[in-house]
């Protein structure tokens, strides 16, 4: 599927994902993770703003939005303005984007591993535009640990790519292990399905993202 087909595919998924927003889906998981967030922040892959009702206001100085939906965008820009978060918002994509290196005190993805063309590199990535001390705050989705469910999610990963838009069989751990970032604390929940992940850069043998292309990794 090409960017402009994914592009449209999550626009028309905004008004459910600012459903969810309402109902503070996940809200539990997302009020945890992003008690961490400090100073500048970059949250990327915002969607609808479904973290911006848990950020800490007192602690956050500006929140850099990035999403390439123009409409998932207009509706997370109504929550920064709804919760008073002071926020920048980049309608761009997270596979092509670049930063000046730690531009970031904390960078925030929630479910958005699953959708990167390839999401080692947006890790490594996130590493370079972190800030030495930082914290990168992950809330992923992907292949479970139960076998059979396991199983199921490879067989329709295609089916639904063409649905929702992103993959559910990727091996979120594993990713996170290759990549550059030090992990602090994992915790796993619904039979391995969803990973919440506290990590912070680490600068040391870091390698140039922007090499990477030349060693590309397989991602369905
Ligand atoms: C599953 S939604 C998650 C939204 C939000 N982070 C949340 O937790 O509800 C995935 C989001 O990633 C965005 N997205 C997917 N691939 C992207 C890319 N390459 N660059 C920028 N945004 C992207 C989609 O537009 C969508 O808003």
């Amino acid at each position: 599927m090409n960017k402009a087909d994914r592009i449209k595919k999550y626009s028309r998924q905004a008004a459910m994902y600012e459903r969810n927003r309402k109902a503070h889906s996940l809200g539990q998981w997302r009020s945890r993770l992003v008690q961490s967030a400090r100073g500048r922040v970059l949250e990327a892959a915002v969607g609808a703003g479904a973290n911006f009702p848990f950020y800490p206001k007192e602690m956050v100085d500006e929140v850099v939005a990035v999403d390439f939906s123009p409409e998932m965008l207009r509706k997370a820009k109504e929550a920064a303005k709804e919760y008073g978060i002071p926020t920048t918002f980049m309608e761009s994509d997270m596979d092509h984007l670049s930063f000046p290196p730690d531009s970031f005190d904390t960078i925030v993805s929630t479910l958005s591993l699953c959708s990167y063309e390839d999401p080692l590199t947006v890790l490594h990535q996130f590493n370079h535009w972190c800030r030495s001390g930082g914290n990168i705050l992950l809330m992923e989705h992907g292949l479970s640990s139960n076998r059979l469910l396991a199983i199921a999610q490879q067989s329709l990963d295609p089916l639904i790519l063409r649905i929702e838009g992103c993959h559910h069989n990727r091996d979120i751990m594993n990713i996170v292990d290759r990549s550059d970032l030090r992990l602090k604390t994992a915790e796993h929940y619904w039979a391995g399905c969803i990973h919440l992940i506290w990590a912070e850069p680490n600068k040391k043998d870091q390698t140039d993202p922007s090499t990477l292309s030349e060693n590309p990794n397989i991602f369905q």
